[in-house]
């Protein structure tokens, strides 16, 4: 298990336990965290599961590949330099201490 904090939409932070090997996503959505909604499953279509990565001590995490860009710059609300789908984030151990904000306004 990989320690990775979101802070919510409300302001709340909170620790989960990602499973290494998985997309962020389903950790985020197993942990119910408030605002991963994830309406397209995991296919890098629809942006619901947007976060912004705050935090990541263990150094950078890999560049977006191009469908995951793509649907930050046209589908998502809000996208900032450091926009992230959650679901094209492979959990690893480099993100052990990472922290995301969940994008608001979905
Ligand atoms: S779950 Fe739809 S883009 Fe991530």
């Amino acid at each position: 298990m990989v320690k990775v904090t979101f802070i919510e939409q409300d302001g709340k932070r909170r620790e989960i336990d990602a499973v290494a090997g998985d997309p962020l996503m389903y950790s985020a959505k197993d942990a119910g965290i408030d605002g991963i909604v994830a309406e397209c499953g995991g296919s890098a279509m629809c942006a619901t599961c947007h976060c912004y990565l705050l935090e990541a001590p263990n150094g950078p995490l890999p560049d977006p590949l191009v469908d995951e860009a793509d649907t930050i710059e046209f589908n998502a609300n809000e996208p900032r330099e450091n926009s992230r789908l959650t679901c094209q984030i492979k959990v690893t151990e480099a993100l052990e201490g990472a922290v995301f904000q969940v994008a608001t306004g979905r």
